[in-house]
């Protein structure tokens, strides 16, 4: 039975756990990660065991500061510094070259190396008491929403993991903006609360987008570069549906005031529409909508569905940081259904939808044409 430890009490414990070669959960800005050696291959085989991953999909090493980054790389990039001086310590997480002290077993059996130093006080201070760089992908079982809480470590991995360093709910919800610096240009694998335009402006220059995140997968001749993202992911165990209208797509979510409040009630009826034949037909159903727009589910699906707010939308990390929670939610009620509403990709939006369509199954429908 492992122990929830909370506050710095446990960050000695945490550290002298990962020294002996055995699995940590541990706290940062995004979501809890399953810590351990990341120089250590049978630390790695276990943290893949715990979570049932693939271990072809690589983990993220954890240092605690910029310095720790030379020993594990074989080139050190200029952008990379660029971006480590003006992120680090946050939620930004670097391929580079991998030098070879870094096991296979770590990097998937990639030449590459994913390095991130989190911005957390207690799990910096766990990483600099371990005198060790930690390989942690996020806590929870591979293919389930990334865990916010301590509670949902335990939920997913309890009896596979020796502690979970507890700092309550994490700030942001979704995991780090990974950038490949290994290619031509650099590229996003995947988007998180820093922002393509945010890394652009450091580097000065254009920062192309993987194809596969728009695709949302293996699609089609697209191979994602991050193996991680092939895989279904951030998913609940009911079907979910997004929900928006052919206007908003086609303006990018940018419309009038009156254009939205039609779109609004578009989206709203549509919704409460299928809420109700799925409750006619006998089956529990849950709708994530935001703030902006709960009274309109409220006077129709209100006592029939579960109705979950996400956060203002015109604040989109207010969202992500609802978002996992929120799926988990529906998992412990048992929801067979959820309709949510689909947000604009702008910003920080573009994380906040990447994960909500993984979680959707890529499936979006229009209001107009149900
Ligand atoms: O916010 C986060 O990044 C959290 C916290 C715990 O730090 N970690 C996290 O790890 O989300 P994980 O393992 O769930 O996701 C890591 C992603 C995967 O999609 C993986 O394929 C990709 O990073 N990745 C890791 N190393 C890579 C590499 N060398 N090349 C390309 N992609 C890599
Ligand atoms: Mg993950």
């Amino acid at each position: 039975m492992e122990t929830i430890v909370k506050g710095m009490e446990g960050v000695q414990q945490a550290a002298d756990i990962i020294k002996r070669g055995g699995l940590v959960a541990f706290p940062t800005e995004t979501v809890y990660g399953l810590g351990g050696n990341a120089l250590d291959p049978e630390a790695s085989r276990k943290i893949y065991e715990a979570k049932g991953r693939p271990s072809d999909n690589p983990l993220i090493v954890h240092v605690s500061c910029i310095e720790e980054v030379e020993p594990l790389v074989s080139a050190f990039p200029e952008d990379a510094k660029k971006l480590m001086d003006s992120f680090w310590p946050g939620p930004l997480t670097i391929i580079m070259p991998k030098a070879d002290i870094v096991p296979m077993e770590t990097t998937g059996g990639l030449n590459t190396v994913a390095i991130r130093c989190p911005e957390n006080k207690l799990t910096l201070s766990f990483i600099k008491a371990a005198g060790l760089p930690i390989a942690g992908p996020s806590a929870n079982t591979s293919g389930k929403p990334s865990p916010t809480e301590a509670e949902h470590v335990l939920h997913d991995l309890n009896g596979h993991i020796d502690m979970i360093l507890d700092d309550g709910p994490v700030g942001i919800g979704v995991e780090s903006t990974i950038v490949d610096l290994t290619g031509e240009v650099p590229t996003l694998l995947r988007p998180g609360a820093i922002t393509v335009e945010d890394l652009s402006e450091v580097l000065g220059k254009t920062v192309e987008i993987d194809p596969a995140i728009v695709a949302g997968g293996v699609k089609e001749g697209i191979h994602p570069k991050a193996p991680g993202m092939k895989y279904r992911h951030y998913a609940p165990n009911a079907k979910m549906v997004l929900v928006t209208t052919g206007l908003l797509k086609e303006k990018d979510y940018e419309v009038s005031e009156e254009e939205r409040n039609l779109a609004d009630r578009q989206v709203s009826d549509c919704i409460n529409e299928l809420v109700k034949k799925d409750v006619e037909a006998g089956l529990k159903v849950g709708v994530i909508c935001c703030e902006e727009t709960l009274a309109y589910y409220e006077k129709v699906s209100g006592d029939k569905a579960d109705i979950k707010v996400l956060g203002h939308r015109s604040e989109p990390l207010s969202m992500t940081h609802e978002l996992f929670r929120v799926l988990r939610e529906f998992d412990d009620d048992k929801a067979e259904r959820i309709y949510a509403e689909s947000y604009s990709d702008r910003g920080v939006g573009f994380a906040l939808m990447n994960r909500m369509r993984k979680a959707a199954g890529m499936t979006e429908i229009l209001a107009e044409e149900k």
